[in-house]
């Protein structure tokens, strides 16, 4: 199977845990895309979607999907989203796309967090994938400074502006042995907006797509 028709499988396979007629969050990425498609094609009908980013919001609203803030809705049941990597803890490296900081409001407000993934994002430890970071543009080369000194290698995500407005530090080569730990550190920099570990908030459950079907931990 090639990757695409894992990002498929899995896209489809996620439709099991939406309740029909909820409101549901909806992450950001090519492999939410295929569940967007997925559900779209579906006979199951959510209320709405709380979206995490300008380019999901669009894909539902051409499904016909409504889009709501999610400060009209309150706690959400379920929220759908990808992953850069995941670990057999279900913690996450996201931010690929760009959009972990919406991402990781919606997963917060959420009961549960499914996390969609082919076999390709599972690593034993977080950290091959280089780790975004939303920075404020005013803080860019103190936060690059800051992450140097961790050891880590920053490098400007040049010509990227999230839909904040703000920018983005890929950090290379970082140690993630302990990305609660690393996550809470990078968190409190000044000028940092988030890091795209998810370990403080990991997902509930990872549903991968494999040649031998869909696995789920
Ligand atoms: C976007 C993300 C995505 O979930 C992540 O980049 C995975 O994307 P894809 O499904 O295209 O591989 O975190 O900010």
């Amino acid at each position: 199977m090639t990757q695409d028709e894992l990002k498929r499988l899995v896209g489809e396979a996620a439709l099991d845990h939406v309740r029909p007629d909820s409101i549901i969050g909806v992450g950001t990425g090519s492999t939410v895309n295929c569940f967007i498609d997925a559900l779209t094609r579906s006979k199951v009908r959510v209320e709405a979607a709380v979206s995490s980013s300008e380019a999901t919001t669009r894909l539902l609203q051409t499904g016909g999907i409504r889009v709501i803030d999610l400060n009209q809705t309150g706690g959400l049941d379920v929220y759908i989203d990808g992953a850069d990597e995941f670990d057999p803890h279900r913690r996450l490296i996201k931010g690929g796309g760009g959009a972990l900081t919406r991402e990781k409001i919606i997963a917060a407000g959420s009961s549960k967090f499914v996390c969609i993934a082919d076999q390709s994002k599972q690593v034993k430890v977080l950290g091959a994938f280089p780790l975004p970071i939303e920075v404020i543009p005013l803080a860019r080369s103190l936060v690059a400074r800051k992450m140097a000194a961790l050891g880590g290698q920053p490098i400007w995500r040049e010509g990227f502006t999230t839909d904040n407005g703000n920018w983005i530090l890929d950090i290379h080569n970082l140690d993630l042995v302990d990305p609660t730990g690393m996550e809470k550190t990078i968190n409190e920099l000044t000028g940092v907006v988030t890091c795209g570990i998810f370990a403080l908030r990991p997902a509930d459950l990872v549903l991968v797509a494999t040649e031998h079907g869909i696995k789920q931990f």
